[in-house]
């Protein structure tokens, strides 16, 4: 969440002292009354307001929120059938922490993580384990824990951590999400990153075990890269860390964060071995409410055995008089979403989820081919690995940026965020487009009109309209 400072952040001085304005129709059976207790902005009010005045003061104030189902920064769900939400609805009093008292959602839960299991090549699915999450950034600060906790317990390593030569580090590429910098940093592990280079936006497997040395507690590989869309090559990763050991020794897992891909790869690329399979692969994530198609937030966390995920991590709790190992950052947390997810998967199955895929990668590949004909972009990515694609502008356009572009579909509804790349790339400023399910051709259609409408206007520009250099890289990833 972010780290708010009182009423000093309202953008509008003046709204800082003002109360909030009422509508003399908010007054239920008195509408004259009704104006008389204006609610302080920044303050608990001193008394009660009647439901109907309280909920349009608030859904008054929302309107002014963009439309989730325009917003294509998000890799999030913003569609969901009516069932979906009627079972969310029906759930949104259960606790998933209480598993005694809600055993039915505790074993929904379950059903889950055994799917996934089966899903990702676990090769004994009875053996592996792994929990709901609020989101991937839980996910990957648990599984963070669990290679940290692996390395430190090494015979090697128990006799010299904590010390000041046996500081661990984590290996990943600069492209990594945010969440991963803010494991290194919450659990005192240094980030080794692989930077960009060139044309390539990812991690090269070559250069991750170059940087591994004893300290490694393991190299996190990304499917897809939240930057561009594109598949890290995890399998390359695996053998260049086999070879790794063959000459030093080491023995380093890997942590595949399939936020995205992992509910995109094993549909739309079955061939593709990413995943269990590899015997390297610990552990993997993904986000329920990304391509998993459940509203925020769940996400997912699996290892390949409990002897990846030290027995000191797990917590027990009560369930039907017995005790329920659990592995988590938060205690309570709703059940609806986990529930959702079983939902989806009982009525998507695996022929469903690879319609629903298939349809967002056409849209993606679709989209992208177009806005490469109009002649003023240059796409780094194509939609055919995960349905998202990043593009920049063409060299010779000069009227114009990426961020006049982001700024100009904004007015007409449009979030397609621009930002600029990460360290050895950070002359490349890029849009990206995430398309989900939801996302249709027809709604594609209507974004491509609409930048071919914008086009002559920022062809005639004299230059870009520079935006704060903060600005420019304020998006988060
Ligand atoms: C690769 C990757 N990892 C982790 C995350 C964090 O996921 P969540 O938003 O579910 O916490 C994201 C979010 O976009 C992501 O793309």
């Amino acid at each position: 969440m972010s780290l708010h400072k009182g009423s000093s952040q309202e953008a509008d001085a003046d709204a800082r002292l003002r109360s909030l304005a009422l509508n003399p129709f908010f007054g239920e059976a008195n509408p004259v009354g009704g104006m008389t207790g204006a609610p302080p902005r920044h303050r608990l009010p001193d008394g009660p307001l009647p439901p109907a005045t309280a909920y349009q003061l608030v859904h008054d104030e929302l309107m002014l929120d963009g439309n989730a189902r325009l917003n294509l920064a998000t890799f999030v769900t913003t569609w969901m059938e009516p069932q979906a939400a009627v079972l969310m609805a029906e759930c949104r009093d259960k606790n998933m922490i209480d598993k005694d008292e809600y055993p039915r959602t505790a074993e929904l839960e379950r059903r889950c993580v055994a799917m996934l299991a089966d899903l990702w090549h676990a090769p004994d699915r009875d053996a592996a384990v792994g929990c709901s999450t609020t989101g991937s950034s839980e996910a990957c600060m648990l599984a963070g824990m669990a290679l940290k906790r692996r390395w430190a317990k090494r015979p090697a390593n128990a006799a010299r951590y904590p010390s000041r030569e046996a500081r661990p580090n984590l290996v990943m590429g600069i492209n990594v999400q945010v969440c991963w910098e803010k494991f290194c940093n919450f659990w005192e592990v240094e980030a080794r990153q692989v930077p960009m280079a060139g044309d390539r936006f990812h991690l090269d497997p070559q250069a991750a075990a170059e940087l591994c040395d004893e300290n490694t507690i393991g190299v996190v590989a990304v499917l897809g890269s939240t930057y561009d869309g594109s598949y890290e090559p995890v399998a390359e990763l695996c053998a260049a860390l086999d070879a790794l050991q063959e000459r030093t020794g080491l023995d380093i897992p890997v942590h595949v964060d399939g936020a995205s891909g992992a509910m995109v790869a094993p549909f739309l690329d079955p061939d593709l071995e990413w995943d269990f399979r590899l015997p390297r692969v610990a552990s993997i994530n993904t986000s329920g409410h990304k391509y998993g198609l459940v509203y925020p937030g769940v996400g997912w966390a699996l290892w390949r055995s409990a002897e990846e995920l030290p027995e000191e991590l797990v917590f027990r709790v009560n369930y039907l008089g017995g005790e329920m190992p659990t592995f988590a950052l938060n205690f309570s947390r709703p059940g609806a979403q986990v529930v959702a997810q079983y939902y989806t998967f009982l009525r998507l199955g695996r022929e469903g989820y690879r319609a629903v895929q298939q349809a967002s990668r056409n849209v993606a590949r679709g989209l992208a081919e177009r806005i490469e004909a109009l002649g003023d972009f240059r796409l780094l990515t194509r939609g055919d690995q995960l349905p998202v694609f990043a593009f920049t502008t063409a060299p010779d356009v000069t009227a114009y940026d990426v961020f006049d572009v982001s700024r100009r579909l904004r007015e007409r509804g449009w979030l397609v965020p621009a930002y600029t790349f990460p360290a050895h790339r950070e002359d490349l400023s890029v849009l990206r487009v995430v398309c989900r399910n939801g996302f249709s051709a027809d709604l594609a259609g209507l974004l491509l009109s609409e930048l071919r409408r914008l086009l002559p206007e920022l062809r005639a520009q004299r230059g870009p309209v520079r935006p704060d250099p903060a600005q420019a890289t304020a998006f988060h990833h």
